[in-house]
């Protein structure tokens, strides 16, 4: 063979190869990931999101952005995810209101349980009840008072139909048999901006945003949600222990893909949050703000299916006797 076709057979081969492997490659690519946000900027979901974007990113050595989608009480997120291409770089961020949307909305435009893929649970948040700094009630029992004798005066801020503010908003007034004026915003960081400006008088937020502005002094708080005490806030009773007997809401968040995402995506995805959930100043931050990661079998696509199947189920019918839905 003349040594010229020798070489030029050899560089065939050498691009043959080339092209193969760069159609063979795998995600990640260089690609950057983008973190879709039901809710907006500042806000609890969003400050879970940026603490992982990065640390995510570094896994998958590309960059994760977090995209803002708000509006409809994060339905508008979820149908923006659902419809994305499937290629593993749209990811999804958003907490229980994934479940309870089912029940709340009579017309959605993406069905939880068939337009997405499951990458994982990610974090279990409680919450907290809240008022402005200069709110006339000092305690919770002074709150149930002043509510009950002014209740066309006082306003609770939520984040919309599907928020976990409008959620527990709606569970403290029905518990203690009021109804009050309710003000949605596009996101609780938005109404705590109001809540701090003395706009809005109460609102029920995620220690995520919230542990910060009580420890400074900057809003009132009357009680945890949990039926335990919270490691970031020792001196707030919870509102089981002050006569709100059985009051309870922990909210959980799972991280999602459009549906036909590859496997192999899927799979890096995955390890890519529990790497990020592992990282030690997430894991501070986490505690710092009394946020809990869930045990390991719930940080799985089957972890997190199972779990949403469940919800789906257990808020259907609380949802459908209070008579709450949207059109
Ligand atoms: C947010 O991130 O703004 C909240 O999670 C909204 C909500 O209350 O559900």
């Amino acid at each position: 063979m003349k040594p010229l076709f020798k070489r030029g057979l050899a560089l065939a081969a050498l691009s043959l190869a080339f092209a193969s492997a760069v159609h063979a490659q795998a995600f990640p690519d260089n690609k950057p990931v983008t973190m879709v946000v039901p809710f907006a900027a500042g806000g609890p979901t969003d400050v879970v999101a940026r603490m992982l974007a990065i640390p995510m990113g570094k896994a998958l050595n590309t960059t994760v952005t977090v995209e803002n989608t708000v509006g409809a009480g994060g339905t508008i997120a979820s149908a923006r995810v659902a419809r994305a291409a499937p290629t593993g770089h749209t990811i999804y961020l958003h907490h229980m209101g994934m479940a309870t949307a089912v029940s709340l909305y009579r017309k959605l435009s993406f069905d939880p349980l068939k337009d997405f893929e499951y990458i994982g649970q990610v974090v279990d948040v409680p919450m907290t009840l809240l008022a402005r700094k200069d709110f006339p009630a000092n305690n919770y029992a002074e709150l149930i008072s002043y509510i009950k004798a002014n209740k066309e005066k006082v306003s609770l801020a939520n984040a919309g139909l599907g928020a976990v503010s409008h959620l527990c908003g709606l569970l403290f007034m029905s518990s203690i048999g009021v109804d009050l004026t309710t003000v949605p915003y596009k996101g609780t960081g938005p109404a705590m901006n109001d809540l701090l400006g003395g706009q809005v008088d109460l609102l029920c937020d995620q220690t995520t945003q919230t542990v910060p502005m009580i420890k400074e002094g900057r809003i009132k708080v009357y009680g945890v949600t949990t039926t335990k005490r919270l490691s970031a806030l020792p001196n707030v009773p919870t509102l089981d222990e002050q006569g709100n007997k059985g009051f309870e809401v922990k909210v959980w968040h799972g991280m999602y893909a459009p549906k036909g995402t590859p496997k192999d995506a899927i799979d890096k995805l995955n390890a890519a949050m529990r790497a990020a959930l592992a990282d030690p100043t997430v894991k501070q931050r986490l505690a710092d703000l009394s946020s809990e990661i869930p045990a390991a079998d719930k940080l799985t696509p089957e972890g997190l299916r199972t779990h949403l199947e469940a919800e789906i189920k257990k808020w259907g019918p609380v949802i459908t006797k209070a008579g709450i839905y949207a059109d």
